[in-house]
């Protein structure tokens, strides 16, 4: 099993090498980086590339562990054995039809080698990845209620995400392998967006894109735009028929971009780009 990239993912080098490395360990995939750069997708892509099922776990803010190995329904079974005539009571009697599996169970009992993603595992509670640390080293947990021991046919490929909006413990970082995507250099965005609009105008992509990391590297942005926000601009520049001269700042007029609000995406910001621009103009 290796990856080598895909059709809809720009997947650079160290990528590539990160992904190989985590199936060569057999441990999850900690995926790290920006918002819009390609975290989540790449789980579904490798997956895709791999010939592999993906089951997924989308973390918030009140999601615990335990829902993701299992949930038991009591009160359903308190309800059935209120009504009796359920299956003449029999539903009742077996614990197992009360047992709600959570995705890891999904993944441990599946008949053929799937993929897992755990998205935005740094949304949780600090005690979340902790809860975790046996389920994913020795892929095994225990259900108290059935008394029975629930361990991986095959070693799921898991892949989890975070934005760094917490640290996570070091007991929990010491069994992954860990990758940080790096925002893309102007090549690798260049072939990003080629994946997205193949037929795009090679002039406007490059003025889009000379604007759009003018945009980045302002100094003081509260919140930089990513591959997600360009791809969003250009689609935007495309539909609305936006001229190439609006984007172009040629000598007399430097001005605000276009539907900067796919960009930008608080009002400080904007106000900071627009000081700047004034300021250029008045410097010429
Ligand atoms: N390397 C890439 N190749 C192709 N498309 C990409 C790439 N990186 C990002 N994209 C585009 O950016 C969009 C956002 O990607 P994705 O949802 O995976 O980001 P994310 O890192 O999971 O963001 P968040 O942290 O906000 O969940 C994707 O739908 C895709 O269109
Ligand atoms: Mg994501």
């Amino acid at each position: 099993m290796k990856f080598q990239g895909s059709q809809n993912y720009v997947a650079t080098q160290d990528l590539m090498l990160a992904v190989n490395a985590a199936i060569t360990l057999k441990r999850p995939l900690l995926v790290k980086g920006e918002p819009g750069t390609g975290k989540t997708m790449l789980a579904e892509e490798v997956a895709q590339a791999l010939d592999l099922p993906l089951l997924q776990w989308h973390i918030k803010s009140t999601t615990k562990a335990q829902q993701g190995l299992y949930e038991y329904d009591a009160v359903s079974r308190l309800r059935d054995s209120q009504l009796a005539d359920v299956d003449g009571g029999e539903r009742v009697k077996d614990i197992q039809n009360y047992i709600v599996k959570g995705v890891l169970w999904q993944a441990f009992t599946a008949d053929q080698p799937v993929a897992l993603l755990i998205d935005e595992i740094d949304k949780a509670d600090i005690e979340f990845p902790n809860d975790l640390l046996r389920e994913i080293d020795r892929m095994e947990f225990y259900c108290y209620e059935t008394r029975e021991l629930v361990r991986a046919k095959h070693r799921p490929l898991v892949f989890i995400t975070s934005n760094n909006e917490k640290e996570l413990p070091d007991a929990f970082l010491r069994r992954c392998f860990f990758h940080y995507i790096r925002f893309p250099d102007a090549e690798t965005m260049k072939q990003i967006v080629d994946v997205h609009f193949p037929n795009l105008k090679k002039e406007l992509l490059t003025a889009a894109m000379k604007t759009f990391y003018d945009v980045r590297n302002l100094p003081g942005l509260k919140k930089k735009p990513s591959t997600s926000e360009l791809l969003d601009w250009l689609k935007l520049l495309v539909a609305e028929d936006i001229p190439l001269e609006a984007l172009q700042s040629a000598d007399t007029k430097v001005s605000v971009p276009p539907l900067v609000g796919a960009l930008l995406k608080n009002e400080q910001d904007v106000t900071l780009f627009e000081k700047l621009v004034f300021m250029n103009q008045r410097n010429r």
